[in-house]
């Protein structure tokens, strides 16, 4: 079987382009350039765009599985080329999906519903690869400024998320299955910088900004306002689900969830 990966040189497709060759699959890579993907040797690499269907023409021979994101453009909006995408899909005689949600559902996801493919939705909660954000100034000045609203997050590990569409990609069972994903730990913002200090020997002090200094923080870094206002909300109004721990990572692949601490280990040289 060919698995086509969407989304190949982002952050949860290039755990899984790795994963899908490391259990033995063939795997066509898509990106909108090849030439700075960066992708394994073992990945047949193609050129594609998914707001423009007709650059998509040319990669679907052979290909039975399918990993797609729900996003695209310069503005990362949701995708309206969804119906397209299904169509081409099912022309090819792709048999299982893995769809790996967005904040704002797309099309991709209705053009599946009104489909015979059978798919597999993906809907983590936040990535722990988030916590980049917070390298730069741990790394420069081993202070971290923030509006922190006490919130606890279960964010899950980026390697989890493509362990369980991996899974779904090569067995059997689990099409029409909708997988919320979490990490094994709801952790607060102070609970994740202890963990990164402990990690790289060195204190890490939180500054609390309040919402309006965020704001500002947030606007001189050319966050664009209607980030800014989800980014105050998550901290003034979390979602509840954010921090409900579940136990799918485990349930699908068959191995706990990666822990955060885990996560900072493997990343520890960019806060150092
Ligand atoms: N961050 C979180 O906490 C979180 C939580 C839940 C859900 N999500 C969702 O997860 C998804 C991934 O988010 P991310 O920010 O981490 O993104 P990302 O991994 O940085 O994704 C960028 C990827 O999208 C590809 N891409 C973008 N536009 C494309 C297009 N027009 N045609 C083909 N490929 C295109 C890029 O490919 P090339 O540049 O190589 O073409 C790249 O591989 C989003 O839908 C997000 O809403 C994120």
């Amino acid at each position: 079987m060919t698995v086509l990966v969407t989304g190949a040189t982002g952050t949860v497709g290039r755990q899984l382009v790795e994963q899908l060759i490391r259990a033995g699959e063939r795997v066509r890579a898509l990106t909108r350039d090849p030439a700075v993907a960066k992708l394994p040797a073992e990945a047949e690499v193609v050129q594609g765009d998914l707001t423009n269907p007709d650059t998509l023409r040319p990669v679907w021979d052979g290909v039975t599985g399918l990993h797609l994101i729900t996003f695209g453009g310069d503005d990362g909006g949701p995708l309206q080329t969804g119906h397209e995408i299904v169509e081409m899909a099912t022309k090819a005689g792709v048999q299982r999906v893995t769809v790996l949600g967005g904040w704002d559902p797309s099309t991709v996801e209705q053009a599946l519903d009104d489909s015979d493919l059978g798919w597999t939705s993906l809907r983590p909660v936040e990535f722990m690869a988030n916590a980049l954000d917070l390298a730069e100034s741990i790394r420069t000045e081993g202070v971290v400024r923030a509006f922190d609203g006490g919130r606890a997050s279960a964010m899950v590990h980026e390697a989890d998320i493509a362990a369980v569409a991996a899974t779904a990609l090569i067995q059997n069972g689990h099409a029409g299955k909708a997988y919320a994903l979490t990490g094994p730990q709801a952790l607060t913002l102070p609970d994740k910088l202890s963990t990164i200090s402990a990690t790289i020997g060195r204190p890490v002090e939180l500054v609390r900004l309040t919402e309006e200094q965020a704001r500002e923080d947030m606007r001189a870094s050319g966050y664009p306002d209607e980030y800014i206002e989800f980014a105050i909300q998550l901290e003034t109004n979390p979602p509840v689900e954010g921090s409900i721990v579940l136990p799918t990572v485990e349930e699908v692949t068959s191995r706990p969830a990666r822990t955060f601490a885990q996560w900072v280990a493997e990343h520890a040289h960019l806060f150092r």
